[in-house]
């Protein structure tokens, strides 16, 4: 075995950590280095981590290093080269007696943390950390941690491989396909009910999806809501909001970043935007995303997109900037 690395997990006794924490040093996602693990959560649930413990202790992982729990962050964020930052009110809980059921809800309750979490991560955290924001809204808590942090060195994403995964699986059963057929499938914009999942740049069977799917009204009638009503859809079935597909999705976007991307693919997640396909600079956008040999990850420019895909991805351009708006307070 060789190196080591040490990764920050937020939200550490919720339920998409629980699905999550294990793989991290099943020795499949990071290799074979060893992964130390350092789990925050807030004061009144900390102790809870001891039995987490005793259970990844109780698994038999030969890559697992050291495993440290706290509700400090900025001593969790020393020398990270990873934070998965899950930590977060989700939608279809009781929070201060009111249900929590709107984005804007959670904009207000969610946002706040993501300030000191910033600052920490960019004074402690690795100068080339990899910092996913899963918590929602994913991409404006990404936003305002990565204005907090202010170290531009290291990498900030939010999580969209969950919606990129949920297409792929629609679009594997329409045409009769297996999942692994389905490559380079990018959600435009926003982790919420605007983002855009591009069923005509997609390779299905290594053709373009926009030749393979006839169908303007399943596309647009189906296929797109479907995408992003999915979060809200496993809300009213189980009662809790997605975990075990979170924490898959969260598995799937650190291995895309830790290994070169396939020649013709790409892989989803938010980054800030560069200016990349006219969304404003700065905002935390869906973006197709490649891994380069050298390791670092740049946004793929060259897909077309049709006047019906650049409407729709609008939708969601709007929606994060009036996000930005509303947590305008929060950037100072
Ligand atoms: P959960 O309530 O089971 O767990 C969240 C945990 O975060 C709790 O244990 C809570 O104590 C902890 N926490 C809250 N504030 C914290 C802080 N400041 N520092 C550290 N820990 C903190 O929720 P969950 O189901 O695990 O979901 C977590 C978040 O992930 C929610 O915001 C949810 O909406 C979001 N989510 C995102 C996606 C996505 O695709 N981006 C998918 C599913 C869920
Ligand atoms: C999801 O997509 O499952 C999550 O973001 C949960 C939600 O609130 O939609």
């Amino acid at each position: 075995m060789s190196k080591s690395i040490k990764v920050v997990v937020t939200g550490a006794a919720g339920q998409i950590a629980y699905s999550l924490i294990p793989r991290l040093v099943d020795g499949k996602t990071f290799g074979d280095k060893i992964v130390n693990l350092a789990l925050v959560e807030i004061p009144q649930v900390v102790d809870k981590l001891e039995g987490l413990v005793m259970e990844l202790e109780d698994s038999y992982f030969p890559n697992m290093g050291e495993v440290t729990y706290t509700d400090n962050f900025e001593e969790a964020s020393k020398d990270a080269d990873w934070f998965l930052l899950v930590g977060s009110i989700p939608r279809g809980i009781v929070y201060n007696g009111k249900k929590i059921e709107e984005r804007s809800d959670l904009l207000s309750i969610n946002g706040g943390i993501f300030v000191d979490q910033g600052i920490a991560i960019g004074r402690y955290g690795k100068k080339n950390a990899k910092i996913l924001v899963v918590g929602n809204p994913a991409n404006t808590n990404a936003f305002i941690g990565k204005h907090a942090a202010n170290n531009d060195s290291q990498l900030w994403m939010a999580m969209t491989m969950l919606d990129a995964n949920r297409a792929k699986s629609i679009l594997a059963k329409k045409t009769n396909n297996n999942v692994s057929d389905i490559k380079n499938m990018i959600i435009w914009g926003n982790h919420s009910p605007t983002m855009y999942p591009d069923s005509e740049n997609v390779q299905i069977l290594g053709e373009l999806g926009s030749s393979v799917i006839n169908d303007i009204n399943w596309v647009e009638s189906d296929f797109i809501p479907k995408v992003q009503q999915r979060g809200k859809a496993v809300i009213d079935a189980r009662g809790a909001s997605s975990a075990t597909s979170a924490a898959k999705a969260a598995i799937d976007t650190v291995i895309a970043c830790e290994n070169p991307t396939d020649p013709g693919d790409c892989f989803s997640a938010a980054i800030a935007s560069d200016g990349s396909y006219d969304v404003p600079k700065g905002i935390i956008c869906g973006y197709p995303l490649m891994t380069l040999e050298d390791g670092s990850i740049e946004i793929k420019r060259d897909i077309s997109l049709s006047e019906f895909a650049k409407n729709k991805f609008q939708i969601s351009i709007d929606e994060l900037l009036s996000e930005r708006e509303a947590v305008k307070h929060l950037m100072q």
